[in-house]
């Protein structure tokens, strides 16, 4: 078997940006450019308030819906959340779990992540989880031991049975929304070969090699190829680059050719 041997998934993640007006505009810009054959899975995640919206006009289209956080409860007192029920009852069929802005800026722990991890499969969302090291952690060689921890902690105690339902983001917090800075190609196939096989020892080589793992971190048409195409890279979570349709389809272009690469050379199945 092959390592290109998934299927690439593309995740939209608007963060905390656009308006109703430019929600709508944004989703039916992707939804006309989209051509229906293409064999690579889209998602896209807007904001709370503007998930009805984006889901009714994703209606009988091949994109998912997927929200960007939720709350580890199905409801109760617990002023400004939202429940995994919440968002199936929107039509969403993934949360994006640990990002970093959540890490980092709202001070989420690895606990406080791996329940809403286990609580969003039990309720029946399809989880992405987010890892990756910070600048000073990379420059004194941590990559490893903070991917690691947090990739063990997102997933501690998921039941084998789920793990199809989890996809892992690698979004080194260095490259986010920074222009300047991206991973290379060669850094992010690195991070996500050691997150593969850190997976294989937890959970087993099937399940493994089964994992999509989405580079995030600055993905912009230029370079999408150029990650897209690297082994182990099985899609990519765009934030600014989600935010132009124009952009965003760029780069679903550039992932149904690396599809249609690694399918020519035989190496999905
Ligand atoms: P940018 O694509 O804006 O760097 O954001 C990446 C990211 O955080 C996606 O979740």
């Amino acid at each position: 078997m092959g390592t290109n041997v998934r299927r690439k998934t593309i995740v939209a993640n608007w963060k905390m940006h656009t308006s109703t007006a430019e929600a709508a505009q944004l989703a039916n810009g992707i939804v006309k450019g989209l051509s229906p054959e293409e064999r690579v899975s889209v998602i896209l995640c807007p904001p709370f308030p503007y998930l009805a919206l984006v889901g009714e006009l994703l209606r009988n289209t091949q994109i998912q819906l997927g929200a960007q956080n939720m709350y580890p409860a199905n409801d109760g007192a617990f002023t400004g959340e939202v429940s995994p029920t919440m968002l199936l009852d929107l039509g969403c069929k993934y949360v994006i779990l640990g990002h970093s802005e959540r890490r980092h800026v709202l001070g989420e722990s690895d606990e406080f992540i791996n329940n809403k991890v286990r609580f969003a499969l039990a309720a029946g969302l399809d989880v992405i989880l987010c890892v990756g090291e910070t600048l000073d952690q990379r420059n004194s060689k941590q990559t490893e031991v903070v991917i690691d921890h947090q990739l063990n902690s997102g997933l501690a105690n998921v039941a084998e049975a789920e793990l199809l339902r989890i996809s892992v983001a690698y979004e080194p917090v260095w490259a986010i929304g920074n222009a300047e800075h991206h991973a290379t190609p060669q850094q992010a196939a690195e991070a996500h070969a050691m997150l593969r096989t850190r997976f294989a020892q937890i959970f087993g080589k099937s399940a493994a090699g089964a994992l999509t793992i989405q580079y995030g971190g600055s993905v912009v048409p230029a370079d999408a190829a150029a990650v897209l195409s690297q082994p182990g890279v099985d899609g990519a979570l765009i934030g600014g680059a989600s935010l132009k349709a124009e952009d965003f389809l760029s780069i679903l272009g550039a992932a149904v050719g690396c599809f249609r690469n690694d399918f020519e050379s035989g190496s999905y199945s």
